[in-house]
């Protein structure tokens, strides 16, 4: 491609947020991000949420705190992230020499934009005797305004790294917070969040797969409301429901969580029945619909041309960077 129809393209992404170029058909996309990845020195980092295809060619798969903890030591010289934003640009708070690009930049998160920093900057002078502690699916924003990052797998751990008198902010998933309150016995003051795709699972429909699998387990993520909490039984973060399947000896169970996830679960344990948690309506709202922006062309398109790419203010960065640190600390402290 020349210099001109590249930058023609280039410009493209700013409008579409992805690299929109014709691909020839018969091009062996898996063979071509193979070759990719060597002659770039780049690494391919996918959560659980992405399209098989892509799963199938990343060089690590993982739920949030796996994939940062990646992203933080990786000799690379490019970071392709396969994920939403929020995940690609704290590879890049981690990461600032490394290039870091995303196949759609769109690839958002409702969790995330429920949390504006303009917002939660007045929130939380209200409460300047609160500590801070944000859940990773926030915007480098929010971390900034942060004591300490949090996960879905390490939550607990940092939320009992204060002691049990320090009044606390939680931000932004209101139902993560609510969980982390009740196992822990702290009482949170919770951001009104949540993830679209969390929020939207039936507790009736639940019910009734659950009369006719009687023998099937209900495995569900923080994310998801208290009700459905309450009858799960077992709560973890991506990895720790696909770790929970491959020891575990039930044979069937039912996913509350994204559907990506069952992908591996199905690769783990071939013999095993899984049946996705149903939503309250039709339509197919435990696909994230921001994770699912990102195909397997738009992934070959980014490391090809190195865009679209993440970059950000040094000043915001350095800030953000503080709190992810410490959640890393506590993690590796913790064994995590
Ligand atoms: P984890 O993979 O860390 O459990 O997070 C789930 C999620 O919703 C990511 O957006
Ligand atoms: Fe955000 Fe929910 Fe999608 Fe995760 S699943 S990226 S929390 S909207």
């Amino acid at each position: 491609m020349d210099a001109v129809t590249l930058d023609k393209a280039r410009n493209n992404v700013e409008k579409k947020g992805f690299l929109d170029i014709d691909l020839d058909p018969t091009l062996d996309l898996f063979a071509a991000i193979e070759r990719l990845k060597k002659e770039k020195n780049a690494i391919v980092l996918a959560h659980y949420y992405q399209e098989p295809d892509i799963q199938d060619v990343a060089d690590y798969i993982g739920d949030s705190l796996g994939l940062a903890q990646q992203a933080e030591k990786t000799e690379s010289d490019m970071i392709v992230f396969a994920g939403v934003h929020f995940m690609a640009e704290t590879a890049k708070i981690l990461n600032p020499t490394k290039k870091v690009v995303i196949p759609d930049l769109k690839a958002g998160c409702s969790l995330s934009d429920s949390c504006p920093p303009p917002l939660f900057k007045k929130f939380k002078e209200q409460h300047p005797d609160h500590a801070v502690v944000s859940y990773i699916n926030c915007s480098a924003g929010i971390k900034a305004l942060s004591d300490v990052i949090c996960t879905s797998s390490n939550a607990r751990i940092i939320v009992e790294s204060f002691p049990e008198d320090q009044p606390i902010i939680f931000a932004p998933d209101k139902n993560l917070g609510a969980y982390i309150n009740k196992i822990t016995g702290h009482n949170m003051l919770l951001w009104n969040g949540a993830c679209m795709v969390h929020e939207i699972f039936s507790l009736e429909k639940i019910t009734r797969l659950k009369v006719r699998h009687p023998n099937a387990k209900l495995i569900a993520h923080p994310e998801c409301e208290e009700p459905v909490l309450r009858i799960a039984d077992f709560i973890g973060s991506t990895t720790g429901l696909l770790k929970y399947t491959q020891s575990d000896n039930t044979q069937e169970y039912i996913v509350a969580t994204e559907t990506g996830i069952l992908h591996q679960m199905m690769k783990a344990s071939p013999d095993k029945t899984f049946i996705p948690a149903p939503p309250n309506n039709s339509c197919a709202c435990n696909d994230c619909p921001h994770m699912k922006l990102n195909s397997l062309e738009k992934l070959y398109l980014c490391m090809e041309y190195e865009t679209p790419e993440i970059n950000m203010d040094e000043e915001l960065r350095l800030a953000a960077r503080k709190p992810i640190d410490r959640m890393l600390e506590i993690s590796a402290k913790a064994g995590l």
